[in-house]
């Protein structure tokens, strides 16, 4: 089914009214206009505390800001050059779900102004991406964070944690498989097309992946102009017995002090096959001259710590990463397959009244669910607000954990029944930022 273009949507005039009784125009910007684009970025940039935009740089992010739907808040009478005092922008993009894909709204580019923070600005910017994504037929939403306290209150749950690495390689040896294909090093010029390839084939066999573009992969590929140490990036790839290429990695290399001794960063590691990810993991942990890797976003049950002799030589942490919204409940909790039977009545939660009422999921045998909106007054199971369904929506979040903390109210026997139906395997996981 063809994805929605989010660029043809109006600014929601809920927002727009809200905005302007604050004296700021709300609006989809018109990044065809080159002054409007340009004040888009360094608006973006500013926010992000990064540096001014050159005008590679620009040139650069140009063709994806274009290929999305980018809203801004200007001052009331501002001119065409003037930086929106508050950014955000969004697509329609494939979210891989147990037993498939659904399309999801992604969020990206959250901004305020110093001069204009906690005045409600943001609030608009989500509560509008969320009703325009809602009114236009998609049921889900996502995001990856720069802090985990901001988006729990519009209703999005952090549904697929991560897991940072770092291996002291000496202690940690290897004890995995040598696999039967080879290494070979890629010019950094060819490895964001084979990041991309690979990740495109890879993205739809874990729950929690989304489809990278352009950008994404010359960045994570060393060629993006904003990044100094981009010369520092390398890049192999894994051909397997029969010469196909299964796994690529992006590392670089950088020394500790001046010992001649260095740490290798992981920018990327994707494998389609666990011998791809071995290979590549053997690579890492056993280069000369590195005492240390680190590796972040990666899956949860990555192999890495039953690779090699001492597992106390690889500390894993795991994170909050990719957050998910629910705004479709029936079509959201439909379009996956779950891992075991339940019939229960849940009760939702939603102050943004998307999700909010009385449902029964059924699941049946083969993992097929059905959702119907509960009868009036019927008792619900499980009680929850949407930040909690959404974390447990790809199957990467434990129902026993929100139990634990309280934020499913259930009997022990409906936490158990709805763990095991929405547990998912393997373990959904994120590896780019979007
Ligand atoms: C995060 C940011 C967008 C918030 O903008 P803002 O307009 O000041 O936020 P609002 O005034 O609309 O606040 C909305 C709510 O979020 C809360 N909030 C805002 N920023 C927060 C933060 N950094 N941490 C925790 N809560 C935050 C507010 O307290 C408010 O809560 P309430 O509605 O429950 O009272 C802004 O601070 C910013 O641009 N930060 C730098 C860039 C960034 O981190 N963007 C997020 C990318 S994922």
């Amino acid at each position: 089914m063809a994805l929605i273009d989010a660029r043809g949507i109006p600014a929601d005039q809920t927002s727009v009214d809200r905005l302007a009784a604050e004296g700021l125009d709300y609006r989809v910007v018109d990044t065809e206009d080159s002054a409007r684009l340009t004040a888009f970025q360094r608006a973006m940039a500013r926010g992000f505390l990064g540096g001014d935009p050159t005008e590679a740089v620009l040139a650069e992010g140009a063709p994806t800001v274009r290929s999305r739907r980018g809203i801004g808040v200007y001052e009331r009478g501002a001119d065409s050059g003037a930086l929106p005092v508050a950014t955000i922008d969004s697509w329609v993009t494939p979210l891989t779900i147990p037993g498939g894909e659904i399309d999801m709204w992604a969020i990206s580019g959250v901004t305020v102004a110093g001069t204009h923070r906690r005045r409600g600005i943001a609030r608009s910017l989500l509560e509008g991406e969320l009703r325009a994504a809602a009114d236009s037929g998609v049921a889900v939403a996502g995001l990856t964070v720069s802090e985990a306290t901001i988006y729990g209150r519009y209703g999005f749950g952090a549904a697929v944690p991560v897991s940072h690495f770092t291996v002291d390689v000496r202690r940690a040896g290897w004890a995995g498989p040598v696999p039967p294909g080879r290494v070979e090093y890629v010019e950094r010029e060819r490895l964001a097309e084979e990041l991309s390839a690979v990740h495109e084939r890879a993205r739809t066999t874990r729950a929690g992946q989304v489809p990278g573009w352009a950008a994404r992969w010359a960045g994570l590929g060393g060629l993006a102009s904003n990044e100094s140490d981009r010369d520092k990036v390398r890049g192999v790839r894994y051909l397997d017995a029969e010469g196909e290429v299964r796994g690529v990695l992006s590392f670089a290399l950088s020394e500790r002090g001046d010992s001649f001794r260095f740490s290798l960063h992981v920018r990327l590691l994707v494998g389609e096959t666990p011998e791809a990810v071995a290979a590549l993991w053997r690579f890492a942990v056993q280069h000369d001259l590195v005492d240390e890797v680190t590796a972040d976003l990666r899956p949860v049950d990555d192999p890495l710590p039953w690779l090699v002799t001492d597992p106390r030589g690889v500390v894993q942490v795991v994170h909050d990463h990719g957050w998910l919204r629910i705004l479709d409940l029936p079509t959201a909790l439909m379009a996956r397959r779950y891992s075991a039977p339940i019939d229960t009545i849940l009760r939702v939660e939603d102050a943004l009244g998307f999700t909010a009422g009385t449902w029964r999921l059924r699941v049946d045998e083969a993992g097929a669910a059905t959702v119907e909106a509960g009868e009036e007054g019927s008792e619900p199971d499980i009680t929850f607000d949407v930040s909690a369904l959404s974390a447990l929506y790809v199957g990467g979040v434990r129902a026993a954990a929100l139990h634990g903390a309280s934020r499913i109210d259930a009997s022990p026997a409906s936490v158990v029944a709805l763990d095991r139906a929405f547990a998912a395997f393997p373990a959904p996981s994120l590896d780019i930022w979007y």
